[in-house]
């Protein structure tokens, strides 16, 4: 019990101090543990790829931007919702975990996925160009949150969606509270909701007027 006691202080700490740090500088989710991301979630079903992909009415031949795709979770089967007229950018910090999503990718047969190694907020996403983008499980990893939000922003075509996935097993946790808070400092309008406190999706639209890329 003692032992127990121990662990759960350890980690609550170890939590604890890597959300401070992260907001400081990136600490994104180690290559090793993307057998764990690869899961799929079995613990929130709102986390699943199909689930999130099933809210975000993907059509053939849309642009769409996957930040922080890590392994391909959804990388892979939004390229085949969108289909060969379609296009998926696929942006990662980490060559390792674009390594992997590069691998499904060969595997699946695709050639509709550019893979990118770069930072969000970088500046390497262009503009007006994507219908669609997905951060799922990505937020809180990022230092500049607010910069990252305005560069997806921009990078959207007026009209378009962003798809920001959180969930509560996940140590960079992002309320929904933050998340409209940032996503509204930047100019995005909520048009949807799904999940609980475990797991849950916003839905983000870029208006069709007002503030466009700056
Ligand atoms: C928890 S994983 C989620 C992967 C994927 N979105 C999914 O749900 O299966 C977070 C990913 O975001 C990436 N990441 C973290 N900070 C980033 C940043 N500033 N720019 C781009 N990618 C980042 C990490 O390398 C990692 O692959």
């Amino acid at each position: 019990m003692p032992l127990l006691f121990v662990a759960i202080v350890l980690l609550t700490v170890i939590t604890v101090v890597w959300l401070v740090v992260s907001r400081r500088q990136s600490l994104p989710c180690p290559v090793w543990l993307r057998w764990f991301v690869e899961l799929d979630n079995p613990f929130a079903r709102n986390n699943r790829a199909s689930v999130i992909l099933d809210h975000l009415d993907l059509q053939p031949g849309m642009t769409v931007l996957d930040l922080g795709c890590g392994p391909g979770r959804l990388t892979v089967p939004a390229a085949q919702r969108v289909g060969r007229d379609g296009r998926v950018v696929a942006v990662d910090l980490q060559a390792g975990m674009l390594a992997r999503a590069k691998e499904k990718a060969r595997a699946a047969d695709l050639s509709n996925i550019e893979f990118v190694q770069a930072g969000a907020g970088e500046g390497k996403l262009g503009l007006g160009r994507f219908d669609r983008a997905i951060l799922v499980t990505v937020l809180g990893e990022i230092p500049d949150r607010t910069g990252a939000l305005r560069e997806i922003f921009d990078a959207l075509r007026p009209g378009g969606i962003l798809s920001v996935t959180e969930t509560l097993f996940d140590p960079h946790y992002q309320s929904r509270q933050t998340v409209a808070r940032l996503a509204g400092e930047v100019g995005f309008k909520e048009r949807g909701f799904f999940g609980n406190r475990l797991a849950f999706t916003v839905n983000l639209e870029k208006p069709t007027s007002g503030r466009q890329a700056t």
